[in-house]
């Protein structure tokens, strides 16, 4: 391990360097306030390690995304979801056995209690599904206590992954007024999800192969992304020792957010906006370039990625794929297109690094499957599942790991005397 100086004020301190096996050199400031009282600034965290981890490594100016080592090109392209779960939760891709058995507790834990169906005649019908989501994960805690042993810990683990799933599309069901279509045992993670969303009970229901193929490319995409957001909030919740049902429940909050997870839902609309207001996309790139009109061109632009997004780019080929396979001609797309074209040529966006994002094109693929726009983001959060989890777990694991707390810079009122209501 190599050191780094600071100097500050006259006095140099020597930091030790920490650098990761793809080359990533971090400065350790962990005990600076300890040697000279100074903290770090850096508001946002955009240049802030918080922990060092073995899951997913990004270069955002090479745009590449490895799961575990992996090039997210051949995951997407050779795996299952339910492999991608594996690999990420336990580390190693499975063997034939361990998948097989990993298939079948999924597929067997994913009925809800019957006593949890109460909860969803308690919510307004106005309730976007991602508000639904993280409260009933949040109360699947209270039919499973928390884990003590690595096997209880493990349980709830696979009950997690199998019964959101189950949630989601009861959430959607109740937002359509049809009766709950119960979990499956004999099909895929993929197919039972498209079944449970799906199906009527009056009719029978053949999972296409064609929306199978397309979910399990989506929820693939989405299955990790390191310390974005919402990840970064499931370890900072886990960190107080919360467990997983509340530390994922926070997640899938923080998911919902328009700039997270939610940006989604957002491209639709905005996509809607513009083909309502006769197809005019230079209108709109004009008003994102315009930082007083407020308005910022939705599934543009990312933290990390400064060149493309991989995932961007598959979704963007399946999305041509998906929708010719299902016959489905989206105006919407065209204009996806146009508006990608005009800014990738456009000094704005081209300075600035704004690329699409995965969620640029992932709204549209949604579309022609049928699945409502409010259930985007909750689509976002079943595939972001074994990532959460992942990290949760990598972090609770850590001989190192403590509560996360960060420190901040007052730059309130000084000291000064409380002054009582007459004297005002
Ligand atoms: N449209 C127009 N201008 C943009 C956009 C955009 N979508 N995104 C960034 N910019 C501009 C900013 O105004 C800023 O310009 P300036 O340097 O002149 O002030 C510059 O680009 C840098 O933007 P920041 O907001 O500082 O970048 P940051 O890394 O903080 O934000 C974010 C990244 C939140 C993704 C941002 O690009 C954005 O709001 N995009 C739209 C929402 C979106 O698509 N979110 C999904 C992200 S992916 C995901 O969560 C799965």
């Amino acid at each position: 391990m190599s050191n780094s100086k600071l100097d500050l004020n006259g006095q140099e301190y020597e930091l030790p360097v920490i650098v990761g096996t793809e080359g990533e050199t971090a400065v350790d400031v962990l005990k600076l306030r300890a040697k000279s009282g100074a903290i770090t600034f850096d508001p946002g965290y955009g240049n802030t390690g918080s922990c060092a981890s073995a899951i997913t490594f990004i270069d955002g100016e090479k745009g590449i995304l490895r799961y575990r080592g992996y090039p997210i090109e051949q995951v997407a392209t050779a795996a299952s979801f339910a492999e991608v779960c594996y690999l990420l939760v336990y580390g190693e891709l499975p063997n034939r056995a361990e998948y097989e058995e990993f298939r079948d507790l999924l597929a067997r834990h994913t009925l809800l209690h019957e006593d949890m169906k109460k909860f969803f005649e308690g919510y307004s019908t106005m309730a976007h599904p991602m508000a639904i989501l993280s409260s009933m994960v949040g109360a699947v805690s209270t039919y499973y206590p928390s884990a003590e042993s690595d096997e209880d810990l493990n349980l709830n683990i696979i009950r997690l992954l199998a019964k959101t799933s189950t949630i989601a599309a009861f959430s959607y069901k109740k937002s359509i007024g049809q009766p709950f279509v119960y979990p499956r045992n004999d099909l895929s993670y993929t197919e039972n999800f498209l079944h449970m969303m799906f199906a009527v009970p009056a009719e029978t229901y053949e999972v296409p192969p064609v929306l199978d193929r397309a979910l399990n490319l989506l929820l693939i995409l989405h299955a990790d992304h390191e310390q974005n957001c919402s990840t970064s909030t499931v370890r900072m919740v886990g960190s107080s020792e919360a467990s997983l049902f509340a530390s994922i429940s926070a997640g899938i909050s923080a998911l919902s957010g328009p700039l997270h997870g939610g940006a989604n839902q957002k491209v639709i609309e905005m996509l809607e906006k513009i083909r309502q207001d006769g197809g005019d996309y230079q209108k709109y790139m004009d008003m994102a370039k315009d930082k007083s009109s407020g308005f910022r061109l939705m599934g543009f632009g990312h933290r990390v990625y400064k060149n493309f997004d991989p995932r961007a780019t598959l979704l963007k080929e399946a999305a041509d794929e998906v929708l010719e396979q299902l016959g489905v001609a989206d105006p919407l797309l065209d204009i996806a297109r146009n508006l990608e074209d005009t800014a990738l040529k456009d000094d704005y966006f081209v300075e600035r690094k704004l690329y699409p994002n995965v969620d640029f094109y992932s709204g549209i693929i949604y579309r022609a499957m049928s699945i409502p726009t409010e259930m985007f983001t909750v689509l976002f959060a079943l595939g972001r599942l074994p990532g959460w989890i992942a990290h949760w777990k990598e972090m609770r694991s850590d001989p190192d790991g403590r509560i996360h707390r960060p420190r901040q810079v007052y730059v309130g009122e000084t000291e000064r005397d409380f002054v009582p209501f007459d004297k005002r």
